[in-house]
């Protein structure tokens, strides 16, 4: 594809060569294990370009595979894109491959909680440590990057509270202090293109692709794109993890990213309309989407976004009771209480500020007021907004 196609001409051809279609409109399903030589000069020219796009084990990836990979690679600027079975497995298996024993990384503290956990428990298991970072610390980030700092690791908007961090400063302090620190963000929010990270000097993009890029709530699926620098340990070490997804599912995300364009325009329409409703309703002290002034880091979100998704927050002014909340979740009609998003529905989850102050031990800031989670889907706003109301008037 030509760098100068918009989006959304990309979001319609990117992947689709000739080699992946076969002269159908999408990429064949190649399913296989065992992917066959016709003579020993075959299988050798295969194992010399086995991660170059030779058809050579099933754990390297058929034709479905190397089209999804080669269209992600196109819409986020990158050298190579590994496929996970998960986003969870993307995160994990993406710090896995620049850490050893007595390695450090800096997290930021308002990461999706099982990123988290993962630091927690898997990586302090094997002598790895983890400084959590206030994703709005900005240059003060310097002062935590220790000699042996291999990872920092960015996620933008934060998980629930939604801040945007300064990222340029964030890149530039700790690549200052140490050029060859490996910078990964968990991308999702963006679906990986409203913010081009590796444009930004990140090093690798992840997704869990099982969000938008899916974007029908039917696939489970992750997706890290590195840059030239990280590609091949990347890679390497991933394979030798044993990560890999079956052909279908790889099918499936490389057609959800026919449609990704409209949907993500939607997906922002919506839930900005959504938000400045509900920035006027009485029982709504703030509302954290990253486009609306009251999210903090809402100025880094101007400056460094080419636009929104549809998964913000929002603080009530009081903290509900236990009484109160399953009044106000319970009985919805079209947002569905679901923990994973991205997808054409719209959802709703609730947590509660001492929940909320467990899983952020970095930062300071304190909500006071039950915060809910919405995803917005692709439904008629005033229907969500009508939706919505009805949950207020339950809790009055
Ligand atoms: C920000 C973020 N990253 C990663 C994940 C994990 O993705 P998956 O459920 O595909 O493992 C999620 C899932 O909710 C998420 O919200």
């Amino acid at each position: 594809m030509a760098h100068t196609h918009k989006l959304a001409t990309k979001f319609v051809h990117v992947g689709r060569k000739q080699r992946y279609t076969q002269g159908s409109v999408n990429s064949v399903i190649q399913r296989a294990s065992s992917l066959i030589f016709n003579s020993v000069a075959e299988k050798k020219e295969a194992t010399r370009h086995r991660y170059k796009g030779a058809l050579f084990y099933g754990r390297r990836g058929t034709l479905t595979h190397f089209a999804l990979q080669d269209a992600m690679c196109e819409l986020e600027g990158g050298a190579g894109c590994y496929l996970y079975p998960c986003g969870a497995a993307a995160v994990s298996n993406s710090i896995l491959a620049f850490v050893q024993q007595g390695d450090h990384i800096l997290m930021t503290g308002a990461a999706y909680e099982p990123t988290q956990d993962f630091c927690n428990i898997i990586l302090k298991k094997m002598g790895i440590a983890t400084t959590y970072y206030d994703p709005l610390i900005g240059e003060k980030i310097a002062a935590l990057i220790q000699p042996n700092t291999k990872v920092l690791f960015l996620e933008s908007p934060s998980s629930l509270t939604m801040e945007v961090p300064d990222i340029p400063t964030l890149v530039k302090t700790a690549r200052a202090i140490n050029p060859e620190i490996v910078i990964m963000i968990d991308n999702t929010w963006s679906a990986g293109v409203l913010f081009p990270a590796l444009e930004h000097d990140i090093d690798i993009s992840i997704q869990a692709g099982t969000k938008y890029l899916v974007g029908h709530s039917d696939v489970m699926i992750g997706t890290a794109v590195a840059n030239a620098r990280c590609w091949d340990q990347l890679r390497e070490n991933s394979y030798l993890m044993g990560q890999m997804v079956d052909a279908d599912s790889a099918y499936t995300t490389a057609r959800g990213l026919r449609t990704l364009g409209i949907r993500l325009k939607q997906h922002q329409e919506s839930s900005i309309a959504i938000a400045n409703w509900l920035a006027q309703r009485p029982e709504v002290k703030a509302v954290y989407h990253p486009a609306l002034p009251s999210c903090p880091g809402h100025q880094f979100f101007q400056r460094d976004f080419a636009g929104a998704s549809g998964l913000f927050s929002f603080e009530l002014c009081k903290k509900l009771s236990d009484e109160e909340l399953a009044q106000f979740l319970n009985h919805f009609e079209l947002f569905t209480m679901a923990y994973s998003w991205g997808g054409f529905e719209s959802l709703i989850l609730a947590n509660q500020p001492q929940e909320i102050a467990k899983i952020r031990p970095a930062i300071e800031r304190k909500l006071t007021g039950t915060l809910i989670r919405v995803h917005i889907g692709l439904e008629d706003v005033q229907d969500l907004i009508a939706d919505l109301e009805k949950g207020f008037e339950r809790i009055k």
